[in-house]
């Protein structure tokens, strides 16, 4: 029996499971019912349960043999601040909360592999089954990292999976080196001189400065980037005016700066407070810029990124691994773990489906026919990790 015929045993209580945590989704570090969830079932299949780190996080210890080597398996358990437009009878039953990003299926694909692995224990050495609280925005990898979870649970290698609606369902999708970009955001507040419209020489008008800021910050990239590197700066937001006869005091710029490479990063966020402090100094004004780093890059060690693919291959078959998927320029807090240890970052492709649309819709959902893939490969990938020598 294949690692894929046993998982896929137990489809219908991880179908249960998925479609129970989709019901009941929890943000970022509230995820208190599903934490318990995951702890309780962890718990039943006999596994070490650890709780508490970052506030909602869980790591499940598997330990088998006398071998030292370990692995890091890691799920993320939050949903999202959105409210479901789905009407199917799993509808999330808060509004203002959805899991629109797949963590539901996430934390039960880590589940059914951890049953699996429980039962089996096909393994020699230590698996760490890490859900984090989190992912979305806030950081829950950095947190755990800074409470000590690889003291606590010192991983020789961490590998991250996320469901991807853009690759054919049940195909993975893996590249060595950076796979998710540097995630920024900046405000910048451009103070004038407030006044009546009709008479513009006797203020200093901010949205004539924040236009010519958002003008020139559109060279950041295109001129100020190495053209075989990538990056992406978007102002999303402008804030400023009351009416039309009124010249504001100030206005508010606000978007987002991605990028792969630490040395662009450096450069872009030096460029755009450039950029705006002079433009502003320029026309009288000022500029205040807020810039605050998010997630570094994703970055996927060779050596890692090439096991995760041949393991993904003896569940799937070659042909439906993609070893060069493009990168994203969205942000994964995965990042944080992978700074600190080797490892990997996969796409599990759920396209084609009814509901194949894009993640963070309100019309979003987890495939789960997907469930068991998913959870094999975790499987194998610890079983591979961590061989027996008998
Ligand atoms: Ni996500």
């Amino acid at each position: 029996m294949t690692v894929l015929d046993r998982i896929g045993a137990g489809h219908h209580d991880m179908i249960e499971w998925r479609r129970h945590l989709h019901a009941h989704p929890e943000l970022a570090f509230q995820e208190v019912a599903t934490a318990a969830f995951v702890a309780n079932r962890l718990a039943a299949f006999g596994i070490e349960v650890h709780r508490g780190l970052a506030g909602t996080g869980v790591v499940g210890v598997l330990r088998q043999g006398q071998s030292r080597r370990s692995i890091g398996l890691r799920a993320d358990m939050d949903a999202l601040a959105m409210t479901e437009h789905n009407s199917f009878a799993h509808a999330s039953q808060h509004p203002g909360r959805m899991h629109g990003c797949g963590h539901d299926g996430h934390t039960v694909m880590l589940l059914g592999a951890a049953r699996y692995l429980a039962e089996t224990r096909n393994f020699d050495g230590t698996v760490y089954l890490i859900f984090q609280p989190a992912e979305e925005g806030a950081g829950g990898a950095r947190v755990m990292i800074e409470q000590g979870l690889f003291d606590h649970f010192p991983c020789d290698a961490v590998f991250g999976m996320h469901n991807w609606p853009q690759l054919p369902l049940g195909t993975f999708g893996v590249r060595a080196g950076p796979v998710m970009a540097a995630a920024d955001q900046f405000e910048i507040l451009v103070t004038g001189k407030g006044g009546h419209g009709a008479m513009p020489h006797l203020g200093i008008d901010p949205i004539v400065v924040a236009a010519h800021i958002i003008t020139a910050a559109q060279t950041l990239v295109s001129r100020g980037v190495d053209p075989v590197d990538t990056a992406a700066v978007s102002v999303t937001m402008i804030e400023g005016g009351t009416t039309f006869n009124v010249i504001p005091d100030s206005v508010t710029l606000s978007g987002t700066v991605r990028s792969f490479r630490p040395a662009t990063q450096e450069r872009l966020q030096r460029g755009l407070c450039r950029i705006a402090e002079s433009i502003a100094a320029a026309f009288g004004a000022t500029a205040r810029v807020d810039y605050r780093r998010g997630s570094p890059a994703t970055v996927n060690s060779a050596t890692e990124a090439d096991f995760a693919a041949s393991v993904a291959a003896r569940v799937v078959g070659d042909v439906n691994v993609r070893r060069d998927a493009e990168p994203s320029m969205g942000a994964e807090d995965f990042a944080f773990m992978l700074e600190c240890r080797p490892g990997c970052y996969v796409w599990l492709g759920q396209g084609g489906g009814p509901s194949s649309c894009m993640l963070h819709n309100p019309h979003y959902d987890f495939q789960d026919q997907i469930l068991p893939i998913g959870a094999s490969y975790w499987a194998l990938l610890a079983e591979s990790a961590l061989p027996r020598g008998d």
